[in-house]
């Protein structure tokens, strides 16, 4: 049977590229979206040779404000069905609000919320015509709770979170299914681009790219509405439900703290 043809933003590297990868392993045509289009190209080119299916790549920076428009044009010149529309491209940025840049904290709104928003606008609506498409959002265990040093971070992904299981309820009824998929700390390259390093969350063993992916796509493919990845990261965020959120703050912000502060 024909498999549903994906768009992935943020594939060049990480978790997208990892998603790209287990779209394309189990038969789907891709569309490949993200800044770096050498390495877009090479992904492509290597998935298309490996599983025998079409991929497309677009290389677009989905902080521009009409990012989203640019790109949903692009798709219709391509002239492929969106069926699966993953939106997976964002970063972090670690240190006191007041103390960061304040065009890298808007531009990621932009691109964690604001582009998320309009590209899930602009595509569900083929599907409902359809009535049929799924949307991955990525969003994070951060979007369960205020994060200190990450503060800007925390808050989209709280968004994304609280979206998708409303869009989820929204459209469950109408062939259009909406999975929030809330990784915890993943090896990638989120950490070093976020100035992170150093921060005590990231100095444990970390989940693959590649296994949260692989969740990604089976929690996508049930029709789940959010999936939490990993036992300590679902247990974590269950005992969060138990404590006043005050003490959740203090406990991110003790997490997240530099090594030896
Ligand atoms: N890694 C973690 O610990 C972790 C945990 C929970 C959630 N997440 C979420 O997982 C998603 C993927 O992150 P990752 O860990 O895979 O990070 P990553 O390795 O840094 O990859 C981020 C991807 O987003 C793309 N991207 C960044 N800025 C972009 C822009 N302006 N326009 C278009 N594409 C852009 C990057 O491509 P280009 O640079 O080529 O544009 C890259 O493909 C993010 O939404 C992140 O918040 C990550």
């Amino acid at each position: 049977m024909l498999k549903g043809a994906a768009l992935i933003t943020g594939a060049s590297m990480g978790i997208g590229r990892a998603l790209a990868d287990e779209f394309a392993k189990h038969g789907h045509p891709v569309i490949l979206v993200a800044r770096s289009e050498g390495k877009l190209r090479e992904l492509a080119d290597q998935i298309s040779a490996q599983h025998k299916v079409q991929a497309h790549v677009i290389a677009q920076d989905l902080t521009d404000p009409n990012a989203a428009h640019t790109l949903y044009d692009q798709v219709q010149a391509l002239g492929v069905s969106v069926d699966i529309l993953v939106n997976n491209a964002g970063f972090a940025s670690y240190g006191f609000f007041h103390e960061l840049d304040l065009k890298t904290q808007t531009d990621m709104i932009q691109l964690n919320v604001t582009t998320l928003t309009a590209l899930s606008h602009l595509f569900v609506q083929e599907m409902l015509a359809r009535r049929s498409g799924k949307i991955l959002n990525v969003a994070s265990t951060a979007g369960f709770l205020p994060g200190p040093l990450m503060a800007v971070y925390y808050a989209t992904k709280a968004y994304v979170l609280s979206f998708s299981e409303a869009l989820n309820n929204e459209l469950r009824d109408k062939g259009v299914s909406v999975t929030a998929l809330c990784p915890g700390p993943t090896q990638s390259e989120f950490q070093a681009r976020a100035a992170m390093q150093d921060s005590k969350l990231v100095q444990r063993s970390l989940m693959t790219s590649h296994e949260v992916a692989a969740q990604g796509y089976a929690a996508l493919m049930a029709g789940e509405s959010v999936r939490i990845t990993g036992f300590s990261n679902k247990l974590l965020m269950f005992m969060r439900r138990l404590l006043p959120r005050d003490m959740i703050t203090r406990m991110a912000r003790n997490a997240q703290d530099r090594v030896g502060h």
